[in-house]
């Protein structure tokens, strides 16, 4: 065997054992994730990312559009970031070898004589579907060493109930696992101890609360719903409108909770979306659009700052706790999100591997009742 195959093939062993890392992460692949805001892809400046424990590097070429490339020269695996972006072709900063920015397709090894036979245009650099969707760069990461489907849905949109609204953008880092995040979301009992301020709701006003639940595509909802009467937003909203105010919540895999709240011509509606960047670190991206003229962009982003912040302290907190590996509990009924959570993603995991179809963990609608 020659050594050129030998090196290869120690390689590829190194990529296998990457691969088999990063299903233990309990990452959920084949999905869109959002990576970065859209305004931070100007110019001809290279971007990284990291997505499921992927380095990116992002750009947009001189059309407009952009791109996301596995941040790794396939020749010597040095970060393509350190490289350049000419408005097409990304060049590495260490050999000079050029990919096209949207295939990832080499086009050019300078070092090549006229002797050479290697085709050049057979050597990829790894690259991902990329959409522009409410402002963020959404990346689609297909799962490690397998090729992409002939068709990919769409990137998710936040849905949107007339032609004007204000929009605007919120994120945090939580140094915690998927998983930990995304129940964190949904979950609904720490509300009036962890979101406790006087322009959202006060302890004192915890009481039963009853909610149904039903069954939808790769996730659950809450069914459509009059909100809260101790939130004082909700409040607010109806007294302006005159008109109740419906809610609804949805909780889709990998990651997404949408929020749509109606009442008369005025709506809110919100994306949440919980990524993995690592195994023990996460992102919250937050997006919400209204029409509500008594909400400036200014102020929903000083509350929605507060609100984030107080999620971000309580998992730095757990974080800490959760270093020494204690057993943990999921309670009926504020938990039952959480469980069923568990339920859709190893159900979609064990459908995508044996290629059956994915058994919904609810069979119908639910009644879950807690405090909060
Ligand atoms: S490492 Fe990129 S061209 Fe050699
Ligand atoms: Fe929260």
């Amino acid at each position: 065997m020659s050594e050129a195959v030998r090196t290869m093939m120690r390689m590829d062993a190194e990529a296998a054992q990457e691969t088999a890392a990063q299903a233990d992460a309990g990452f959920l692949w084949d999905f869109w994730y959002p990576a970065v805001r859209s305004t931070a892809i100007r110019g001809q400046k290279l971007v990284t990312a990291m997505l499921l424990e992927v380095p990116l590097v992002l750009g947009r070429t001189s059309e407009g559009k952009v791109f996301a490339m596995r941040d790794s020269c396939p020749h010597r695996g040095i970060p393509l970031s350190y490289g350049q972006l000419d408005g097409k072709v990304v060049e590495c900063c260490y050999h000079g070898w050029r990919f096209d920015a949207c295939s990832g397709q080499c086009v050019e090894i300078p070092s090549l004589s006229s002797q050479d036979k290697l085709k050049v245009e057979r050597i990829f650099a790894g690259h991902y579907p990329c959409e522009e969707r409410d402002g963020y760069v959404w990346v689609y990461m297909n799962s490690p060493g397998t090729r992409l489907p002939e068709t990919i849905p769409a990137a998710p949109g936040l849905t949107v109930f007339s032609d004007k609204y204000k929009i605007t953008h919120l994120s945090c880092e939580l140094p915690s696992h998927i998983d930990h995040g995304i129940i964190g979301l949904m979950d609904p009992a720490h509300g009036p101890f962890v979101h406790q301020s006087w322009f959202w709701r006060k302890r004192g006003s915890i009481h039963e609360k009853a909610k149904q639940f039903e069954p939808i595509p790769n996730g659950f909802r809450m069914s459509p719903h009059s909100p809260s009467t101790n939130s004082a937003p909700y409040q607010l909203l109806k007294k302006i409108t005159g008109e109740a105010v419906t809610t609804t919540i949805d909780f889709l895999l990998p990651n997404i909770r949408t929020e749509e709240d109606r009442s008369g011509k005025m709506w809110f509606s919100s994306r949440a979306t919980v990524t993995p960047v690592r195994r023990d670190l996460c992102r919250i991206v937050f997006v919400a659009a209204w029409n509500l003229f008594f909400l400036p962009v200014s102020i929903f982003k000083i509350f929605g700052k507060i609100f984030l912040r107080q999620d971000q302290e309580t998992m730095i907190r757990q974080a800490e706790g959760l270093q020494h590996n204690p057993r943990l509990m999921l309670i009926d009924d504020a938990d039952r999100p959480a469980k069923w959570y568990f339920a859709l993603k190893s159900n979609l995991m064990e459908s995508r591997r044996t290629g059956a179809p994915m058994v919904h963990p609810m069979d119908g609608p639910v009644t879950l009742r807690w405090r909060s």
